[in-house]
């Protein structure tokens, strides 16, 4: 971001205030300060801020409160909040009411700073994202797909655009990187909305079952074909199919389907009387078509049929960006088995490692890990091994002590700048040399940091 960041810095502490005001100035943001709620929202309302840094206990209108009242703003800064350590629940809550992120008291001007920037990163991200919806209007955000990363909105802005047509679409993408939830998306912003959304997997059934439950069957059709069944197709009339792995189709299907899509109709299973319908198709696949194709297992004139439109989605390791919202939003969604937060040590790992299993497999890891972890924090011992990768270094011992919470923070620092050493001494504010000879000491290896 080339312009400076807009802060406003909300604390009744007097002293504190004005420390983080002249810190987070000298470190080359424009920083102003409020002393209560009351003072701060008059403050938002008078000029636009990019993050303001709120106080969760403060005179005349708590931080819950202020926050409350920002959601209603039309254009909301980023909300970092700081909370006493005794406060975790409310720091939780205020994560629910749409904060960036909290600090616990007392905080260290440093990771202030440098929440303060990534605040800022996803500040101009909502920005660029009100402009895009505004020029599609009517378009609702998409509920379950969750993303902060340029790439990925991309691809949103390519799905608003082709959801409210007929068009087919063909999602790619490796395993678990968000296909069928793409696929919903499309569904949902169509105006199919109102009929039914069908998946089908067209790879995990045996060619005639999957044929007659795709298309259905009349009576005596085959042996076992008592009554009548009517197909997917037909359950999906009026709305979307969604052909899954539609790689692993066989060539007998793929003529049936074919044939069904160029004339929109289909015969069920022994009939004789064609039944026509009006489905819109999504199609996905983790497989290349392309190659398929070349060996003759995918049928050209099927693949043109399905690919009006494609969406290509990124692997996870490609948009790194949404490793931490995903994972807390993955932490939240497990807050059954107690409210958590990740450690800094652990947020770098998750962001350094290279998920194969894409968004599924962060998922799991972070559902793993809030069972496991013991207190309220995740620490990087709760992660998969694999996530740690070989040359991970034991776990810190005593997980709350200053070195660790150093070793951390100093690992937090270098993802920002992904692993420039020189960057990194200037944002902890320590010289470079005493930032090698930490690396050195804490042992302190790059797959934590890129
Ligand atoms: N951007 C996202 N925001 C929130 N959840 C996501 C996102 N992307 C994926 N998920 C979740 O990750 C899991 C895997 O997603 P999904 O099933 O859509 O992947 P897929 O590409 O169809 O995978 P596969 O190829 O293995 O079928 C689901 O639980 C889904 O809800
Ligand atoms: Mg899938």
């Amino acid at each position: 971001m080339s312009r400076q960041i807009r802060v406003l810095v909300a604390d009744d502490e007097r002293n504190l205030r004005e420390l983080i005001v002249r810190e987070l100035a000298r470190r080359g943001h424009e920083v102003d300060g409020a002393e209560d709620g009351v003072a701060a929202l008059e403050r938002i309302r008078e000029t636009p801020f990019d993050v303001v840094v709120l106080d969760m206990r403060m005179p005349k209108k708590e931080g819950l409160d202020v926050l409350r009242e920002l959601a209603t703003f039309p254009e909301p800064p980023q909300v970092i909040m700081l909370t006493g350590f005794q406060e975790v629940s409310a720091a939780v809550e205020a994560m629910k009411l749409g904060a960036y992120d909290y600090l616990t008291k007392p905080t260290k001007i440093e990771e202030l700073d440098v929440v303060v920037r990534k605040a800022a990163e996803k500040a101009q991200l909502v920005r660029d994202n009100v402009a895009l919806r505004a020029h599609a209007p009517g378009a609702a955000p998409f509920g379950g797909l969750l993303t902060q990363s340029a790439r990925m909105h991309e691809v949103l802005r390519v799905i608003d655009r082709v959801a409210p047509t007929d068009s087919a679409v063909l999602v790619l993408g490796e395993s678990g990187t968000g296909k069928e939830l793409v696929a919903r998306a499309i569904h949902e912003h169509s105006p199919r909305i109102a009929r039914a959304f069908v998946p089908i997997h067209c790879g995990a059934l045996p060619r005639e079952v999957f044929e007659s439950e795709l298309f259905g069957h009349e009576k005596g059709a085959f042996t076992g074909a008592v009554g009548t069944k009517p197909g997917l197709v037909e359950l999906a009339d009026g709305g979307t199919l969604f052909l899954d792995e539609i790689g692993e189709m066989e060539p007998d299907s793929q003529v049936k389907l074919l044939r069904a899509i160029e004339t929109g109709t289909f015969y069920r299973i022994g009939a004789t009387r064609p039944r026509r319908v009006d489905v819109r198709l999504v199609a996905a696949t983790n497989r290349d078509l392309a190659e398929a194709m070349k060996s003759g297992e995918f049928r050209q004139d099927l693949y043109y049929r399905i690919n009006t439109i494609t969406v290509t989605l990124p692997p996870l390791r490609e948009r790194r960006d949404d490793v931490a919202l995903l994972a807390r939003h993955f932490v939240e969604a497990n807050a059954k088995y107690g409210l958590k937060r990740l450690a800094a040590a652990t947020l770098a790992a998750l962001e350094s490692y290279a998920w194969p299993g894409n968004v599924r497999e962060l998922l799991h890891a972070v559902e793993r890990a809030v069972i496991l972890s013991k207190g309220d924090e995740i620490f990087p011992g709760d992660l998969p091994p694999e996530v740690l990768g070989p040359n991970a270094p034991a776990a810190p011992s005593a997980s709350g002590s200053l070195e660790s919470m150093e070793r951390q923070h100093i690992v937090a620092v270098l993802r920002q700048v992904n692993g420039h050493r020189g960057k990194a001494a200037a944002l902890l504010a320590i010289d470079p040399k005493t930032l090698y000879r930490k690396i050195n000491s804490y042992g302190i290896v790059g797959v934590e940091f890129r």
